[in-house]
């Protein structure tokens, strides 16, 4: 499998349930390269689970611990990263990536994140409040644009993980401006 030779890495985006964790291993070995996730990495070295972390440390301390931990990440070469959905919706954090990475944006309705994470309670405390869908809504909102800045976009719903790892193959290799969500393509 051949991507443009500048690239080094490719790090997915999107909200939660887009399928970041489902796709990543997949696409991870059509190239031959290592998977990375940066919340099971986080959870390893809490020894918590993301949810434990927000209930006893706060979401600004497991926020600072992502970052650290997907800035580390992110020099490594031939890596696949799966980053937490609010990573990507940092303000700025797409345009300002190490060079040689490309940013893919898993696109997903607040219906579908909703729906494909329903079965999976005390494990994504943003969605545990008493409307799931409205806060899944809100948030969406509010993140599209910084998830916009993605080099790469994918639609995920009615498709398997594995039509969606084809379709990130065909959008990085051809590079092509039609089918990308912003310009962010950090050449090496
Ligand atoms: C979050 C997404 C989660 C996890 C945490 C917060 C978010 O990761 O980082 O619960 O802010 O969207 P996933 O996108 O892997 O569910």
């Amino acid at each position: 499998m051949t991507l443009p030779a500048d690239t080094r890495r490719l790090v997915l985006v999107g909200f939660m349930g887009s399928g970041k964790s489902t796709v990543g291993p997949l696409l991870a070995a059509r190239l031959g390269w290592e998977f990375v996730d940066v919340d099971a990495t986080v959870e390893t070295e809490d020894a918590a689970s993301v949810a434990e972390i927000f209930r006893t440390k706060g979401e600004a301390y497991f926020r600072e611990a992502e970052a650290r931990v997907a800035a580390r990440v992110l020099e490594r070469d031939r890596v696949v990263v799966g980053s937490g959905g609010g990573w990507g919706a940092s303000a700025g954090r797409l345009r300002a990536l190490p060079r040689g990475t490309i940013a893919v944006w898993l696109r997903v309705s607040p219906e579908e994140a909703v729906r494909r994470v329903s079965g999976m309670r005390g494990v994504r405390p943003l969605l545990e409040g008493r409307d799931p869908l409205e806060e899944a809504r809100r948030l969406l909102r509010q993140r599209e644009s910084e998830y916009a800045a993605a080099s790469v976009g994918v639609d995920t719903a009615g498709r398997t993980p594995e039509d969606v790892v084809e379709e990130i193959l065909d959008a990085v290799r051809d590079n092509n401006p039609e089918s990308v969500g912003g310009r962010n393509v950090r050449k090496a």
